[in-house]
């Protein structure tokens, strides 16, 4: 169903085991692949061209969760396209059971999916990515979220169990937390969200602590906590 692309699935330098990398990690290189999807088949490199993307792996097909899961941000897929995301599904299904699904959440649910489904029976793109728990199952994917930037490095993981379907509000608010943070060099404080103030970067340097204490309309709660509004 689906090829990795060879070399791309190692990528970082730091010397560690092989049996040690099961799954990328925030900064590693997103793996590359070419799979069946439900429209038509990816690489997923080229397919990404220059926007972010969000691939993320639902358990399986016709199963309620996942169900209101993939409706749900078929729903929202506008707000996506608005923060430069692509999505792309994958569950280990096949391409036939995929497209029943689809037609049939069209049916039951008024809403048809604007995104692709890898159709990954044989696993390479779950394993690939580490969308395999045994411990939880050894047989579905759990639900994985892979943040991609258009450089193709990997700049967020979420995973929740199968027994929890994800908030849509919480991976936009990841999405606009990643820009943000991206846009003006600036890190995002608990429960943020667009609009709210933001945190200077701590100080590495006493040339920094001096620059940060000359900062004028911030918030100084001490030399390294200052947030400011943007
Ligand atoms: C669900 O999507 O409903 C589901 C999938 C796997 C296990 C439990 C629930």
């Amino acid at each position: 169903m689906c090829t990795p692309i060879p070399g791309t699935s190692t990528p970082s330098t730091t010397s560690v085991a092989p049996q040690a990398r099961t799954m990328p990690r925030i900064g590693d290189k997103a793996p590359d692949f070419t799979a069946q999807t439900t429209h038509g088949e990816i690489r997923f490199r080229d397919w990404q061209g220059d926007k972010w993307t969000l691939l993320f792996s639902h358990p399986a097909d016709f199963t309620p969760v996942c169900s209101t899961e993939l409706t749900e941000l078929a729903k929202r897929n506008k707000e996506f396209e608005q923060r430069n995301f692509k999505l792309v599904g994958v569950s280990i299904d096949s391409i036939h059971s995929h497209l029943a699904w689809v037609e049939n959440l069209d049916q039951i649910l008024k809403t048809r999916l604007p995104f692709p489904l890898i159709a990954d029976i044989d696993k390479k793109v779950s394993e690939l990515y580490g969308m395999i728990h045994p411990g939880e199952s050894s047989t579905v994917t759990v639900r994985a979220l892979f943040f991609v930037d258009p450089k193709g490095t990997i700049r967020a993981i979420i995973y929740y169990p199968l027994n929890v379907g994800r908030s849509v509000d919480e991976i936009l608010r990841v999405c606009d937390a990643l820009h943000t943070a991206d846009g003006n060099a600036v890190a995002c404080p608990v429960n943020w969200k667009k609009g709210d103030p933001v945190i200077v970067p701590p100080p590495k340097t006493e040339k920094e602590v001096a620059a940060r204490k000359a900062l004028t309309n911030v918030d100084r709660l001490d030399f390294y906590l200052i947030k400011k509004s943007l």
